[in-house]
């Protein structure tokens, strides 16, 4: 299929690493002009040379997505060198380990902050172009977590929980405008978040593979297609939808 994203230009965050590093890839290979945003500069840098190195287009700036200052930096510089912004995928957001009694409201909040008000900051920052040139897509990272499944880690699954609610009501706004907001929800996925701490304990693998109905561990390449298409025009009459990408783990 061709998804036809040739010249479209396309802000990925979280771009360094797991599953944003993957819909940029994809989206590059798919012809969009990819800015690969992340806190990590170091490592979207990386990823923007591998990517040119193969001819296709993209470029690593700096980017703290729960920062309007930081959003208005990055899309001053992509209007300044790239033009104006067709997609914005947000992908960004903070790990969570602790369970329901020693969340601090530290953590409670570098939660919310990392994942809500990061998605809530980017659109509220991109939409006003969007709306004066009819045309954008945003696809938002969720969770099946938002689905009240989570491991006990309550500031992360109630955030998933508020972009989920976020996406669907942006998106009733935004369709009028020619606007497609939409979101997906992957499962466990084999990435360096949750590697730290959790999957690269022994055995830890299998246990997930065990409790993953189609009996393998979902990688970021399971994931990022489903931006892409979400990103193109072949779903233009996709309005507020959550894609649950979990291989059957929603089901149990
Ligand atoms: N891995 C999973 O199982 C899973 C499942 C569902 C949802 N998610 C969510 O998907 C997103 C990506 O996760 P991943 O597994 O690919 O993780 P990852 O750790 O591999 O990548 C996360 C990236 O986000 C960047 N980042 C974090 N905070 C940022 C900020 N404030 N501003 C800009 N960049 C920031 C990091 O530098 C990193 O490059 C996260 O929001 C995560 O919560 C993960």
């Amino acid at each position: 299929m061709d998804l036809q994203l040739n010249g479209r230009v396309a802000v990925v965050t979280g771009a360094a690493s797991g599953m944003g590093r993957a819909v940029a890839v994809e989206l590059a290979s798919e012809g969009a002009m990819v800015v690969a945003a992340d806190l990590n500069l170091e490592g979207a840098q990386l990823v923007a040379a591998a990517l040119t190195d193969k001819g296709f287009s993209c470029v690593a700036v700096e980017l703290d997505v729960t920062s309007r200052q930081s959003w208005t930096a990055l899309l001053a510089e992509v209007a300044a060198g790239i033009g104006a912004v067709d997609i914005v995928c947000n992908v960004a957001g903070p790990g969570a380990k602790t369970g329901h009694l020693d969340t601090d409201d530290d953590e409670w909040q570098r939660q919310v902050s990392g994942h809500l008000n990061g998605v809530f900051i980017g659109c509220q920052s991109v939409l006003p172009g969007m709306i004066e040139r009819r045309y954008g897509k945003i696809i938002n990272m969720c969770s099946f977590t938002a689905h009240g499944v989570s491991a006990s880690i309550p500031g992360y699954g109630a955030a998933f929980g508020g972009i989920l609610a976020y996406t669907k009501d942006l998106a009733r706004f935004a369709a009028p405008h020619n606007i497609n907001v939409n979101c997906v929800s992957p499962g466990n996925i084999d990435t360096a978040m949750t590697r730290d701490g959790w999957l690269e304990q022994p055995g830890a693998l299998d246990g997930l593979r065990q409790n993953t109905p189609i009996g393998r561990v979902g990688q970021p390449e399971d994931i990022s297609g489903w931006f892409a298409f979400l990103a193109s025009d072949r779903a233009q009459h996709a309005v507020g939808v959550e894609v649950n990408v979990s291989g059957g783990q929603l089901l149990i």
